[in-house]
C-alpha cells in the first residue's frame, strides 16, 4: 500500500521527534511491503519564518491531498521568540487552529494511560493508581470558545474583551456519537463533562448527549461537572473510560490527565473528521527549552504514527508492531531522560528511534 503522509515537523523538538517517527514508519514499510510518500508541510513558527504567516492556503491544499498528517509540535517561547511579537492571528497557534478548522477535525482523541513499566513516574499515590488506569478523552476540537466571535473594544471608556461559546446540536451530536462508538470498543462507559449548572451551551450539550445515549443501550452514561472532573482525575482516575467534553474543558482536562500518567512524552493523539483522514500528534508541546539537544522523548510521536496506521490506513498489524516495539524497548530498560529512573539505561532521541525501529517484527 502507498501511504500518502503529510509531515509537519513544526517547531522546538518537533523536527527531532518526527524524524524518529519517520524512521519507524520506514521500517514498517520495509517490513510489510508498503511505501511511504511524504509531503513536508510548514505550520506554526516554521511557516512564519518562510512565509510570514503560520499557515498558507497552499499548505492547506497540500494537506488535503494526503491520506493523513503526522505532526511534531508547534510554537516557541512566548517571552523570547519573535513569533509572539506578531498579532495573535499571525502567531504559531493560530495556524494550528486554522488547520483543525479547514480539515474539519472535530474529534480529538487523547488517551491517558498509566504504563506499568513507568509507574514510578506517576505523581499520584500508589493506593490511587493500583491496578493502573486507561482513559480516552474525546475533546470537541472545532467549536466552542476557540472559534466563537471575539473582540476587544472600549465600553464606556473601559477596555472590554469578549469571547463567545457557541455549540449547535449537530456539533454536539457528531462528537457524542464518536465518544459512544469508541466506548463500545472499550469498557462501555462515557463520562460527559460540562458546566450545566451555569452554562446554556452545557445544558444543550447534556440534552443532546442523552439523546445519543439512547442509541447505545450497552453504554453507561454519566454526567460530571467540569470542576468535579478536575478533582476526580487526581482522586480516582480509574473510574474513567471515555471522557466526552467540549473544546476548552478538553484542553484543560487533557493536560491534567496526561500529567497524572507521569509520562506526557508517551502519549499520542489523533484529530479526526468524518472521513478516514486524520492529523496525528504527540500530546506534549514543542518544549523549546530542550530543542536541538537530542534528548526529547520521541515515543509519543512514534505511537501517534501507530494510531495513524490504525485509524487512517486500517493497518492494525503494523500499528500493533509499533506498540510492541515500544513495549519491548521499555521492558529492556531503555529510557529518555524524562522517564529515566534508577537502574535504567538513559538514551537520547535518535537512540530511542533506532532501537524501536530495530524491534519492529512481522
Ligand atoms: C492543545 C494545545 C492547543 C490548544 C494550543 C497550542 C492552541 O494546547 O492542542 O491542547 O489549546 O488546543
Ligand atoms: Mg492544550
Amino acid at each position: 500500500m502507498n501511504l500518502k503522509i503529510g509531515i509537519i515537523k513544526g517547531d522546538g523538538i518537533g523536527p527531532e521527534i518526527v524524524t524518529e517517527a519517520q524512521k519507524v514508519l520506514n521500517k514498517i514499510a520495509e517490513t510489510y511491503g508498503h511505501t511511504c510518500e511524504y509531503t513536508e508541510l510548514l505550520l506554526g513558527g516554521a511557516s512564519i519564518d518562510v512565509h510570514g504567516v503560520p499557515l498558507t492556503d497552499e499548505t492547506v491544499a497540500a494537506a488535503k491531498q494526503c491520506d493523513a498528517v503526522l505532526m511534531g509540535s508547534i510554537g516557541g517561547d512566548a517571552k523570547t521568540s519573535p513569533w509572539y511579537q506578531l498579532e495573535p492571528s499571525k502567531r504559531p497557534e493560530a495556524g494550528l487552529l486554522r488547520i483543525r478548522k479547514e480539515l474539519n477535525l472535530f474529534a480529538n482523541l487523547r488517551p491517558a494511560v498509566l504504563y506499568d513499566e513507568l509507574k514510578g513516574a506517576c505523581p499520584l499515590k500508589e493506593s490511587i493508581t493500583e491496578g493502573g488506569f486507561d482513559m480516552m478523552i474525546m475533546r470537541e476540537l472545532t467549536g466552542g470558545l476557540y472559534f466563537g466571535e471575539r473582540k476587544t473594544v472600549e465600553v464606556d471608556g473601559v477596555l472590554t474583551a469578549f469571547d463567545s461559546l457557541t455549540y449547535n446540536e449537530e456539533e454536539i451530536r457528531r462528537i457524542a456519537k464518536r465518544a459512544f462508538d469508541i466506548a463500545m470498543k472499550r469498557r462501555k462507559k462515557v463520562t460527559s463533562v460540562d458546566k450545566a449548572n451555569v452554562l446554556d451551551s452545557s445544558r444543550l450539550w447534556r440534552k443532546v448527549v442523552e439523546e445519543v445515549a439512547e442509541e447505545y443501550p450497552e453504554v453507561t452514561l454519566e454526567h460530571m461537572l467540569v470542576d468535579n472532573c478536575a478533582m476526580q482525575l487526581v482522586k480516582d482516575p480509574k473510574q474513567f473510560d471515555v471522557i466526552l467534553t467540549e473544546n476548552m474543558f478538553g484542553d484543560i482536562l487533557s493536560d491534567e490527565a496526561s500529567m497524572v500518567t507521569g509520562s506526557i512524552g508517551m502519549l499520542a493523539s489523533a484529530s479526526l473528521n468524518e472521513t478516514k483522514f486524520g492529523l496525528y500528534e504527540p500530546s506534549g508541546g514543542s518544549a523549546p527549552d530542550i530543542a536541538g539537544k537530542g534528548i526529547a522523548n520521541p515515543i509519543a510521536t512514534i505511537l501517534s504514527a501507530a494510531m495513524m496506521l490504525r485509524f487512517s490506513f486500517d493497518l492494525d498489524q503494523e500499528a500493533d508492531a509499533i506498540e510492541k516495539a515500544v513495549e519491548k524497548v521499555l521492558k529492556e530498560g531503555y529510557r529518555t531522560i524524562d522517564i529515566m529512573s534508577e537502574g535504567k539505561t538513559q538514551i537520547g532521541t535518535a537512540g530511542m528511534g533506532d532501537l524501536i525501529a530495530s524491534f519492529i517484527r512481522r
